[in-house]
């Protein structure tokens, strides 16, 4: 079932390996049915003295109405940012949610699947009070066949337990710790009085935010499904793997090739193979050049067999190559500069979880400004956003929540397990996806000393293991001649805030010393070069000329500085990511007003004066239809 790499992978973590069963995407097919059970869940944290009330007292044996008093809570949601009880929003333990749900009878002689996207950060999960399973981690998927528990498939309803703790510890990705106040402390505190102490400049969203569901597949069934992709000539190569569980012979297996428009274009058979398609349509980034039609995909279409009980999966896919020659990067061999945003936590606002109207909404804001590429800081996005960024063409820099890994201290064994998991989950749920082009491995990790050397040559050289086919970098906040892990990666990305963290207020200094700064990564890595972070904070509708900061002017003031910059750098910069897309919550903190305020757009999703300063330069930069319409010089 695994290859030769993963099962070194695995044989050095054995606890990583239960990583590699597949993390398909339900869908439905002739032989799949798919059950979503979000809705309105009953909620209650559990906030009794030591946290473990919960446990004790076996609520997952119960309605948890029965356990006391519930409130209705969404499913997904953060449960932490929809009440106006401060006790809920900071809370910190286990939160308890339940639901109830029939099964249609023509479910009996299937296998069910109960699949949660996403749950921050440990989840324990019961159906009908057994336990089914536990996951510890946010962002990712998890999923178990639950058969065995549905003890009551026709004629009662199924009570399905969760309960979900957002405890940060130091050796959580991300890291975090929970604090006391010192025992002999003579300054009074409340009973039991204790804070969780973040090392994010995020909300501690909690709870399930992403979809729940049940989904069927027949008893033998396609687990996983791997497609890779080259280019020779005009001619798309396509190279898939199938690996199914139970009695499938592998003869039995067929593999066709659709296009957009349903056509066969290309088939198969055999559990792996390689696929050629003449004159194949390749993927392309969206605002990038006129010419190619950008995000098209084609669908993987599997069968186990032709008789009733084969398993049949559709697997959408873009034919593609990513490729770094020196200081360039290349997509299907054409130089590509990454007109790209940041965006912190996707559709973070107001707690909503996954919402369908917020992902349309933050899309079109990025095809508006015109940029071809995102970041998905510091958080893997959700499956739907990351369909999004396939379908319509923008090449994404897919991150693990390694954020927070500030000191020596935090870069343990221990972390380095679940930082290894954490790569192996994203990388299971998203191998799939044109526009991923890069694993990033850390956010503003410790990278400045010699000692952290073997942690990131450790995680690396995994993420490579896994997935040689993709770029590995992380985002990193030293300099050309401290840092001590950039030589590693495949492309440097760099955050820069001259003028905002340093030289606060100072715009003469950003055009000299950014440039120097950009010509001494160049000189020393001859890699390509890319900004992954610069922006400065801004209250929307503050005005002030001259400027300063914080003000509108000051933001337009910063970004159009360091846009000239990059200008003058062209050839040894390959693109830019601003920070960020849309102001987003963080912790309480004094340095951040109601939250972030780094976004061209509000939280709202209404523009500052920047985000049309921005939209001009991505429209114009190499894009001369728009000049032509346009009339700009
Ligand atoms: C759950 O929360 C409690 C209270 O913060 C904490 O002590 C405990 O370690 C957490 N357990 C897990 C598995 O996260
Ligand atoms: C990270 O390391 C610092 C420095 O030793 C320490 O103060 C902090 O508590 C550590 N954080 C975590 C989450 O362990
Ligand atoms: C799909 O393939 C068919 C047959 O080759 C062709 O006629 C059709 O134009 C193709 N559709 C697309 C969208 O490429
Ligand atoms: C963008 O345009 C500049 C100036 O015309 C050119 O030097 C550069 O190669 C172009 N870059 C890309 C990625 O097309
Ligand atoms: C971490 O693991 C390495 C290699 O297995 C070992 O040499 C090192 O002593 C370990 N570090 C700690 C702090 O346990
Ligand atoms: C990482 O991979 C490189 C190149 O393959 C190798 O030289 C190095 O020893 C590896 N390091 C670790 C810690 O596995
Ligand atoms: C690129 O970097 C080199 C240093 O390697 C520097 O000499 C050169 O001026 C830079 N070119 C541009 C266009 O910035």
């Amino acid at each position: 079932m695994l290859g030769r790499k993963e099962r070194f992978a695995c044989f050095l973590l054995s606890n990583i390996c239960s990583a590699w069963a597949g993390l398909l995407y339900p869908r439905t097919s002739q032989s799949r049915e798919v059950q979503l059970l979000d809705g309105m869940w009953n909620f209650r944290i559990d906030d009794s003295p030591n946290r473990n009330a919960g446990f004790e007292q076996r609520w997952y044996e119960r309605s948890l109405s029965e356990t006391g008093q519930v409130i209705p809570m969404p499913v997904p949601s953060s449960y932490n940012d929809i009440t106006e009880d401060g006790r809920i929003r900071d809370f910190v333990g286990w939160a308890w949610y339940d639901t109830e749900f029939f099964l249609s009878s023509d479910w009996a002689n299937k296998r069910v699947v109960l699949r949660i996207d996403s749950a921050q950060y440990n989840a324990i999960v019961w159906v009908n009070s057994k336990q089914v399973m536990t996951h510890q981690g946010g962002h990712i998927p998890f999923q178990a066949e639950i058969n065995q528990y549905l003890t009551v498939l026709s004629d009662g309803p199924n009570r399905l337990t969760v309960a979900v703790n957002n405890t940060l510890t130091p050796h959580t990705i991300p890291p975090g710790t929970i604090d006391w106040p010192a025992k002999d402390s003579p300054i009074p505190y409340p009973p039991n009085y204790f804070t969780q102490t973040l090392q994010m400049d995020s909300f501690n969203y909690a709870g399930i935010d992403r979809h729940v569901s049940l989904y069927t597949t027949p008893k033998s069934y396609i687990d996983d499904i791997t497609i890779t992709t080259n280019i020779v000539d005009t001619t798309g190569i396509v190279n898939y793997r199938v690996v199914t569980v139970g009695d499938i012979p592998q003869g039995d297996i067929t593999v066709r090739i659709l296009n957009k428009t349903g056509a066969i274009v290309g088939q198969g058979g055999g559990s792996s193979g390689t696929i050629q398609i003449p004159n194949a349509n390749l993927w392309w980034a969206i605002n990038t050049n006129s010419l190619h039609q950008p995000g098209y995909l084609y669908t993987l279409e599997v069968h186990t067999g032709q008789d009733v009980d084969a398993d049949v999966y559709r697997l959408p896919f873009g034919i593609r190559t990513i490729k770094v020659v020196g200081r360039k990067i290349l997509l299907n061999n054409e130089e590509f500069y990454f007109k790209g945003v940041g965006i912190h936590n996707e559709a973070e606002i107001r707690g909503r979880g996954l919402d369908y109207a917020m992902i349309v909404k933050d899309f079109n804001l990025m095809r508006w400004v015109g940029a071809n590429s995102f970041r998905t800081a510091v958080f893997p996005f959700s499956e739907e956003w990351m369909d999004q960024a396939d379908q319509q063409g923008f090449l994404v820099a897919d991150e693990v929540p390694a954020v927070g890994l500030n000191s020596l201290d935090n870069l343990s064994n221990q972390t380095l397990q679940n930082h290894m998991n954490a790569m192996s989950e994203l990388i299971q749920r998203d191998k799939n996806r044109p526009s991923v082009f890069l694993w990033s491995v850390a956010n503003e990790p410790r990278t400045d000393r010699p000692e952290s050397l073997p942690y990131f040559q450790k995680i690396i050289n995994f993420t490579r293991s896994l997935d040689p086919s993709r770029l590995i970098s992380f985002m990193c906040n030293h300099d050309f001649n401290t840092d001590k892990c950039v030589h590693l990666v495949d492309l440097i990305f760099i955050n820069r805030y001259i003028g905002w963290y340093t030289q606060t207020g100072l715009l003469d200094l950003i055009q000299p010393q950014l440039k120097y700064d950009l010509d001494q990564w160049a000189e020393t890595f001859n890699k390509p070069l890319v900004i992954s972070e610069y922006g400065a904070g801004t209250m929307p509708e503050i005005h002030r000329v001259p400027s300063t900061v914080f003000s509108e002017e000051y933001q337009i003031d910063f970004l159009s500085r360091y846009h000239r910059t990059f200008d003058s750098a062209l050839g040894n910069l390959t693109g830019e990511f601003i920070w960020c897309l849309t102001d987003f919550n963080t912790y309480q903190s004094i340095t951040r007003v109601n939250g972030n305020k780094k976004g061209i757009f509000t939280r709202e999703r209404q523009p500052k004066m920047s985000a049309f300063n921005l939209r001009h330069r991505y429209l114009t930069f190499n894009n001369t239809d728009f000049c032509i319409e346009n009339r700009c010089t």
